[in-house]
């Protein structure tokens, strides 16, 4: 990597001021759905976003965004982590880079491991509304990268195992300690903001994605390029289009996304306490 930015030199050292200089080894970026997990975190300190110079600004009427940083506990266990509640979306701007800040000043402060979470159709009837799945690979169906325009050879990199092998294994034996099901399988990124359409969505099958969505993978990309191990998960809220006979819409993944809400959490806490970074 090369140099902090000025914003990201100002971020980490804000960071260290009201976090102290030792970051979580886990950072935690909640997606749609996934909010509740902030609520969990004990001993919380909390930054607002437009406190951190290279955090973004987000849409205003949904959440401000907000970094909490304290302890999560879960079966006599616990583990210090920073959740991040709000993301960027590219499409909002039509670009790929809007978590780069906050992904650089992360790795600059010392956090290890990039957990994403988001919402996704599902593309599997055996991943019905609810299902949870641990994201194997990801196909960049968007071909934007949020590394454009950065210099040096380190740009190139290595995509191989972006979902880091280890953390994937240690996340399937929480899931099996804890009884629950943990699917696994391919994660498509679309742009969006519109839902696909079903031929989409048979092009994406055929393709070999068994989820599809509108973020995570331009942070993948990034935390790799920074040298965070990087763990993900999706919460299916919907059957991709064509896949049911239900509508589309917003308020439809929202609503699915809060009867799922309680499981995905238990879920996230039991797998987070066990990791090992
Ligand atoms: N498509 C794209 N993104 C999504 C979907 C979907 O069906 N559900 C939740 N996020």
């Amino acid at each position: 990597m090369s140099e902090p930015t000025p914003a990201v030199a100002a971020t980490v050292q804000a960071l260290q001021q009201r976090l102290g200089t030792q970051a979580p080894e886990f950072a935690v970026l909640l997606g749609s759905g996934w909010g509740p997990l902030a609520e969990r975190v004990q001993d919380a300190v909390t930054v607002p976003y437009a406190e951190l110079p290279a955090f973004p600004v987000l849409a205003v009427g949904g959440h401000a965004g907000a970094l909490k940083v304290g302890t999560l506990q879960h079966g006599g266990r616990n583990v210090r982590v920073a959740v991040l509640a709000g993301r960027k979306h590219a499409y909002e701007t039509g670009s790929a880079d809007g978590m780069k800040g906050v992904v650089h000043s992360l790795a600059a402060w010392g956090v290890k491991v990039l957990v994403q979470t988001n919402a996704a159709g599902s593309l599997e009837a055996a991943m019905p509304p609810g299902a949870l799945m641990l994201i194997e690979d990801h196909i960049n169906f968007v071909q934007a990268s949020p590394l454009v325009g950065l210099t040096g050879d380190d740009r190139f990199v290595d995509m191989s195992a972006a979902y880091c092998p280890a953390l994937r294994a240690q996340a399937l034996a929480a899931a099996a300690a804890a009884g629950a099901t943990l699917h696994r399988g391919v994660y498509a990124w679309v742009l969006g903001p519109q839902f696909e359409t079903p031929a989409e969505i048979r092009m994406l099958k055929l393709l070999g994605a068994h989820a599809v969505g509108m973020s995570t993978v331009p942070e993948t990309i990034l935390a790799r390029h920074a040298g965070l191990r990087v763990l993900g998960l999706s919460m299916m809220t919907n059957m991709a289009a064509g896949l049911s006979d239900e509508n589309l819409s917003h308020a439809h993944t929202m609503l699915t996304a809060r009867a799922a809400a309680d499981a995905a959490v238990e879920l996230l806490l039991a797998l987070l306490v066990d990791l090992k970074p």
